[in-house]
């Protein structure tokens, strides 16, 4: 007989779409350097010359350029600049990245230009995640990385207080309270293989491992056509001090700025897409998402009964895994995305 999530009487799901009323906070100008390599170009490398060489030996030739014009010890301090701090796009730390490598390439005497353009972006204002195991106790999930503190210590710097909250950009908001089934990395063969073990996830949470076969915004959309309310979405990691880790990282459809796709964002007044257009909805996910630490989805996964999971489903990072649901573990699951 098959587990249905949904028969269980204590499931309750609410999911609302991401598009606040237009025009949205989420909506932020957000500054770019742009024209830099063109600047490059012109200066170091007239067009007349161009014509013939291959985008590869133009790389190439970049590449040696910019070696040459600085010292390994001036790149490294370039670097360290300018990955000290987080700088999410359309926050004040991303402003002042684009300012430092304008001044850097001023420096050097190249022509800068700077344009802003206007992007539709998605920002984490509230998240809560807990699990309610079979022997009656509540566990609070972490949403963050824990310790990051101690970790950054030894690189000197007083970091990691702007660490970016694990979020997946463009996740609708949403609440689900329900049982977790594992669906492994949450291929159509996966739920092909749940189906035949008599598991059907309508109505779960679903917690999927990240593979590098399937961009998040499918794993997704596959979860949400099978009936699943939310996913959590966990990348395996070996090394034990990166198991609190979170994966970061946009469940979107394709690339770039969705009100504007293929052309320049908010540029001069140029047009942009309805959020309410079929062609920006396209791109967004149905359900809500979540990232999970390796560390947590140990516990919701060793915590699971149901049917024996398949043997290269546990995958080879010591994984808890050993039944695949759904339930008994219920897990009350709450995202909000900034409004
Ligand atoms: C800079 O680093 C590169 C790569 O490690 C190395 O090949 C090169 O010799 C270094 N140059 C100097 C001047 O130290
Ligand atoms: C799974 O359960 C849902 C809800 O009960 C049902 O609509 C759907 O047909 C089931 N899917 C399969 C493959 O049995
Ligand atoms: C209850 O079960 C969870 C998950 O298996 C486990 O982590 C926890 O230690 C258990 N608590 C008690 C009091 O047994
Ligand atoms: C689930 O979490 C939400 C948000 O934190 C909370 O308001 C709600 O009471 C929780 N529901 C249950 C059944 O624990």
């Amino acid at each position: 007989m098959a587990q249905i999530c949904s028969q269980s009487t204590t499931i309750t799901t609410t999911t609302t779409m991401f598009i606040p009323k237009p025009p949205p906070p989420l909506c932020t100008f957000l500054t770019i350097i742009l024209l830099c390599i063109l600047s490059f170009y012109t200066l170091h490398y007239p067009s007349s010359s161009s014509s013939s060489s291959s985008t590869i030996q133009r790389v190439a030739h970049f590449r040696q350029m910019f070696v040459t014009l600085s010292t390994n010890s001036t790149i490294a301090t370039y670097l360290r600049a300018l990955t000290l701090h987080p700088h999410l796009a359309g926050t004040k730390p991303s402003l002042e990245t684009a300012h430092y490598v304008r001044t850097h390439f001023k420096d050097q005497g190249l022509n800068t230009h700077t344009v802003k353009y206007q992007t539709l972006l998605s920002y984490p204002t509230y998240a809560s995640l807990s699990a309610y195991f079979s022997n009656g106790t509540r566990l609070d999930l972490p949403l963050n990385e824990v310790g990051r503190r101690s970790f950054n210590r030894k690189s000197g710097g007083d970091i990691g207080e702007d660490v970016v909250q694990p979020y997946h950009a463009y996740s609708p908001s949403g609440s689900a309270y329900s049982k977790a089934v594992f669906v492994n990395y949450g291929k159509d063969e996966d739920y092909r293989v749940l189906g035949v073990l008599g598991v059907n996830v309508s109505g779960c949470i679903v917690v999927v491992r990240k593979s590098e076969f399937l961009p998040r915004s499918e794993v997704v959309s596959k979860a949400g056509a099978h009936g699943a309310v939310a996913v959590l979405l966990y990348a395996e990691e070996e090394m034990k001090r990166f198991r609190k880790g979170f994966e970061r990282g946009t469940v979107m459809k394709g690339l770039g700025d969705p009100l504007s796709p293929g052309w320049a964002a908010g540029v001069d007044g140029a047009e942009r897409l309805d959020l309410e257009d079929s062609e920006v909805l396209n791109r967004f996910p149905k359900i809500p998402s979540m990232p999970l630490s390796a560390e947590a989805a140990d516990i919701i996964l060793g915590s699971l009964g149901g049917p024996v999971a398949p043997p290269e489903w546990k995958g080879n990072l010591k994984s808890m895994v050993s039944r695949v649901g759904p339930g008994p573990t219920v897990v009350n699951f709450t995202y909000q995305v900034g409004s």
